[in-house]
């Protein structure tokens, strides 16, 4: 029997992170334990309050069957509520909001709502890959927009081309950005709505990164327009909460009503018990304050041993990741094996392979590595120290 992937799992490509790996299988070979920046996936466990909600709504909830699809009431109410507290944005919780398992579910199903096969997806690049994953999956055509470090890694509008305006139904941002750690100004919300409004396209925030800044409080696209955009949340940097799969989309009712058509058809909703850690986790503060805390001082070692090496200064904003420019004339690639040498052992991500090319066949990623923040605050200093030795 012949069994052939289809067209769309094809497009896929290779695993791009072979290459990485093989380097760190030699290092563990020879008895070198690398520390790793590589994946974006926080260490710190949830605080305990959502553990124990955890274990309550478990025990509480042993009959309960499915859960909601769009999320029980009491989580759409607290998400309403943590959203008004934090952005000032008044949301119902019955027809502006339903949840998501993760942000990466609600974005990877949501072309299927509003992209036909043969429409545009604008799509940052650097971006999340299920942004262009999901378009694909959609049969809608992504056009990849690059974040430039000479446009502070915000899209230049102007320079999408009519035809793609024409045809576009959807556009994804993302602010606090990843991978450069970015936060958008209030006057960039309000050109890209306008963008929108005027061409009839969705625009789609993903705003999974809100919570982890350093200086300035991110904004809401939310707060300068409800019609025609959607806001993706997340619980998984915020509260550390990753292996949990929580999230929710919020804005326009028609948007987040077409989303829910789509999402009562893919799964089951978030099992409830997650759902009552969610609620726990929305209702504190203190908890994302220390890990904005640890987060800043990691991010503030890092910086600083790769000034310390000669490289430019590239402190984010916000964010859990650093978006390294590498040394003068080093790719990415080149740049990511020289910290993986046995006395630096230091597990980086190249940027060119975490960036789609756009049209005109630009990686903006070359020339850039991705560190995630997420080893202990010691693992990082030792890395730093290794880092700051660099001979370039
Ligand atoms: C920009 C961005 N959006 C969304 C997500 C998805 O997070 P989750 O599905 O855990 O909510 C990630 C995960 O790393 C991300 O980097």
């Amino acid at each position: 029997m012949n069994i052939v992937p289809s067209k769309r799992v094809q497009s896929i490509g290779a695993y791009a992170f072979a290459e990485v790996d093989k380097e760190v299988s030699k290092l563990r070979a020879k008895g070198i334990e690398p520390i790793d920046f590589g994946v974006g996936d926080p260490t710190s466990p949830p605080p305990d309050i959502v553990i124990e909600a955890l274990r309550e709504g478990a025990v509480r909830r042993a009959t309960a069957g499915y859960p909601s699809y769009i999320g029980a009431p009491e989580y759409r109410r607290a998400a309403a509520d943590w959203f008004e507290r934090r952005f000032g944005v008044k949301l119902d919780p019955e027809t502006e909001i339903a949840s998501t398992i993760g942000s990466k579910e609600g974005i990877f199903n949501f072309a299927e709502g509003f992209v036909n096969p043969g429409d545009y997806v604008i799509i940052p690049t650097p971006g999340y890959p299920p942004y262009t994953r999901g378009t694909i999956f959609a049969e809608g055509i992504p056009y990849h927009v690059p974040l430039l470090r000479e446009n502070g890694f915000l899209p230049d509008l102007d320079a999408i081309p009519a035809e793609v305006c024409r045809k576009a139904r959807l556009m994804w941002i993302n602010y606090p950005n990843s991978p450069s750690g970015v936060i958008a100004p209030p006057e960039f919300f309000k050109r890209v709505i306008e963008f929108g409004r005027k061409r009839d396209i969705i625009i789609a925030s993903d705003e999974a990164y809100t919570e982890i800044y350093f200086k300035e409080k991110p904004h809401s696209i939310l707060e300068f327009a409800r019609e025609g955009v959607v806001v993706v949340q997340s619980l998984s940097k915020r509260s550390a909460m990753t292996c949990y799969r929580v999230g929710f989309v919020c804005g326009d009712a028609r948007i987040v009503d077409i989303f829910k058509k789509v999402k009562t058809n893919i799964d089951s909703g978030t099992a409830t018990f997650i759902q009552d850690a969610a609620i726990a986790a929305l209702g504190d503060e203190g908890h994302v304050e220390q890990m904005r805390r640890e987060y800043r001082a990691k991010r503030d070692i890092m910086v600083d041993a790769f000034k310390a090496a000669g490289l430019e200064d590239c402190t984010p904003e916000a964010t859990i990741y650093i978006w390294q420019k590498c040394p003068e004339r080093m790719t990415s690639l080149e740049f990511v094996k020289m910290l993986l040498a046995d006395d630096i052992a230091v597990v980086t991500t190249p940027g060119a392979w975490i960036s789609d090319k756009t049209a005109d066949g630009l990686n903006p990623g070359e020339g850039y590595v991705r560190l995630a923040l997420v080893p202990t605050v010691e693992e990082t200093r030792k890395a730093a120290g290794r880092i700051r030795l660099l001979k370039l």
